[in-house]
């Protein structure tokens, strides 16, 4: 039969990643789809990207999601553009599209929705919140019969590394932050980390699924870790804490959300204070399913290829069977959030 052919935008430590897992896997990947899965090309502005053949790379990235010849598209450059305009373009074509772009979900994800729709594709953003962790496909599928309560978790690897190694190590916060962009969990620019942008993103993507409304990331009150001193960190563990920060989104009564990423002391009892490193956690509390945690690591370049690739087979299995993916499962709901209650 004839392949399925990937073209993956963004070849940085996550897409490296992804295309070796595409490659080294192909035969298994394509057994699991039930058909030959093939990594047909990766855009990217650079002339050569090392790891990646040479023949596969192309800088015609408007040209390349809108081909005939590729049936997915794997978004992996994060930011607003061009990451937004490739998408809606491979979507307009036709193409389903995997991406990891929490950035553009979180301020965007109601236009790309609503274009997957029109277009009878889908979006899969597994790897956008948590890393190798499967907590969208659990919040979007599994537990959609449930009502969610409450979120609560560790969503940013970076900043747990920093956190974590300041208070078990005695490093400081420039040493610590040094270390996580060496070993591949930072943004590109870590202010979005340090400063909670990139929690509060992923936050607003976990309230939207979790209270089936729209939260973006203007909705969300944000706070980071950048002004955390190795005082601070001493108090804590004098009060028996560690600080964590901590993403929360919960639903009042009145069915307002509120939804906020803040620096929080979390006694060394509770399960939240044992996430070391680079690792995320999530608790989700439901009506019906009670508390669920999912935890393990939240970054880095083949953890989240884990999850990217994940997706690609399952676009892939919906493809061949001529479905689409589950669709966006908000219902705009009144979207009603109030940070100071947070
Ligand atoms: N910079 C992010 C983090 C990568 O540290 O968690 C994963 O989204």
């Amino acid at each position: 039969p004839q392949p399925l052919r990937v073209a993956l935008l963004g070849p940085g430590v996550v897409g490296k990643k992804a295309a070796q897992l595409l490659i080294d896997e192909a035969a298994e990947l394509g057994a699991r789809v039930g058909r030959p899965l093939e990594l047909a090309a990766v855009g990217s502005r650079r002339a050569s990207v090392e790891g990646i053949d040479q023949a596969l790379l192309t800088s015609d990235l408007d040209a390349l999601v809108r081909r005939n010849d590729i049936d997915l598209v794997v978004e992996l450059i994060g930011g607003i553009e061009p990451a937004r305009s490739l998408i809606l373009a491979a979507i307009e074509h036709g193409k389903s599209v995997v991406t990891a772009n929490k950035a553009l979900l979180a301020r965007h994800g109601a236009e790309l929705f609503a274009a997957a729709d029109a277009h009878g594709v889908d979006v899969y953003y597994e790897a956008a919140v948590g890393g190798a962790i499967p907590i969208i496909r659990p919040l979007r599928e599994s537990l959609v019969a449930d009502s969610v309560t409450a979120v609560m978790g560790i969503v940013n690897g970076t900043t747990n590394y920093i956190l974590d190694q300041m208070h078990t190590h005695g490093v400081t916060y420039a040493e610590a932050l040094a270390d996580a962009q060496k070993l591949g969990f930072a943004e590109a620019d870590p202010t979005a980390d340090v400063e909670g942008h990139d929690a509060a993103a992923k936050a607003a993507i976990l309230a939207s699924l979790a209270f089936h409304t729209r939260v973006t990331f203007d909705d969300v009150a944000c706070e980071g870790i950048s002004s955390i001193t190795a005082g601070d960190i001493a108090a804590a563990k004098e009060m028996g804490c560690v600080i964590k920060l901590l993403a929360r989104c919960a639903k009042a009564d009145d069915g307002s959300v509120a939804v906020g990423v803040h620096p929080t002391m979390v006694p060394l009892e509770h399960p939240l204070a044992s996430v070391s490193g680079a690792f995320n956690a999530v608790f989700v509390e439901l009506e019906w399913a009670d508390k669920l945690m999912f935890m393990g690591p939240g970054a880095g370049g083949r953890p989240t290829a884990s999850a990217v690739v994940g997706d690609v087979v399952t676009a892939a299995r919906n493809k061949v069977r001529g479905v689409a993916g589950p669709g966006e499962t908000s219902y705009n709901e009144p979207n009603i959030c109030d940070p100071g209650r947070v």
